[in-house]
């Protein structure tokens, strides 16, 4: 997979699929992917910019326990056989962040897993919001144990991906991926909203979030690098959030937030 990157904005429909990057007090870089090159370097010859081959990511094979309440693989044959009782969500490795194995999709997943095991019998009407959604493990994570979600990611390749995932484990309409940006779009109500962004977009997104926080909305925010954390959780205090949890796996940290 090849990607062409530009700062040329277009509002022509692309025959390809393509993502605006957006960068906060930056210009925004359009994204434009496809398996070969040559229709990249057509459009590179009027648009300028730059095409990356896209690192073939093979996929290796892969299997995350978080305590004894899921398990995530990335084939289910290679699930030993004592986790079979356990729910599991499989998720392919493809060009899509997010198999399970980053520390701060972990950290998530462990934050995610304890807040749903919380809600008890309000499971069922629990919504949840997966923002910079990947392959979308955090929100088929929170869908297999019972809650409803919406994914976002600003890149038409990770919400394919993550569509493909959702497929992959029959969660059917419990479960929907769409292509936002988290700077742009109105962010919808939810008890829990997971973003594991980076801590630049995570400090733009946190003003957009009054409403939610007004609501008593939970926040588990990830990809916070050591030593931003208290930047992210002095901004997210002066807009009236408290952080609840911190957890730190290696040079990575992630925040549970909430009014409480
Ligand atoms: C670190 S990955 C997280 C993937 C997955 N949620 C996980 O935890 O493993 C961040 C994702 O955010 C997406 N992203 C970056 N900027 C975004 C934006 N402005 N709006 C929506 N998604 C964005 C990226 O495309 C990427 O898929």
């Amino acid at each position: 997979m090849y990607v062409l990157e530009t700062r040329q904005r277009t509002t022509a429909k692309l025959p390809l699929p393509s993502a605006v990057l957006q960068r906060p007090g930056q210009a925004s870089i359009l994204q434009v992917y496809s398996p070969k090159i040559l229709p990249l370097r057509k459009l590179q010859t009027r648009w300028k910019g730059r095409i990356r081959k896209l690192p073939q990511r093979k996929p290796s094979p892969f299997h995350l326990r978080i305590g004894r309440t899921l398990v995530i693989t990335s084939e289910a044959r290679f699930l030993p056989r004592g986790f079979r009782p356990i729910p599991r969500l499989q998720i392919r490795a493809g060009p899509a962040f997010g198999t399970g194995e980053h520390a701060t999709t972990r950290l998530c997943l462990r934050f995610v897993v304890q807040f749903m095991r919380k809600q008890g019998s309000q499971l069922e009407s629990c919504r949840v919001l997966d923002l910079g959604c990947g392959t979308g493990v955090l929100g088929l994570a929170a869908a297999r144990l019972g809650a409803r979600v919406e994914g976002w990611d600003s890149d038409a390749v990770a919400v394919q991906e993550a569509e493909r995932n959702r497929r992959l484990n029959r969660l059917g309409k419990r479960v929907c991926f769409r292509k936002r940006d988290v700077l742009r779009d109105a962010v919808p109500a939810a008890e829990l909203i997971v973003a594991n962004l980076y801590d630049h977009l995570l400090l733009h997104l946190l003003p957009r979030l009054e409403r939610h926080r007004s609501a008593g909305t939970t926040l588990i925010l990830s990809g916070i690098l050591k030593g931003q954390e208290n930047s992210i959780i002095r901004a997210a205090n002066r807009l009236g959030w408290k952080a609840e949890r911190r957890a730190r796996l290696g040079r990575w940290f992630c925040l549970q937030l909430s009014v409480r």
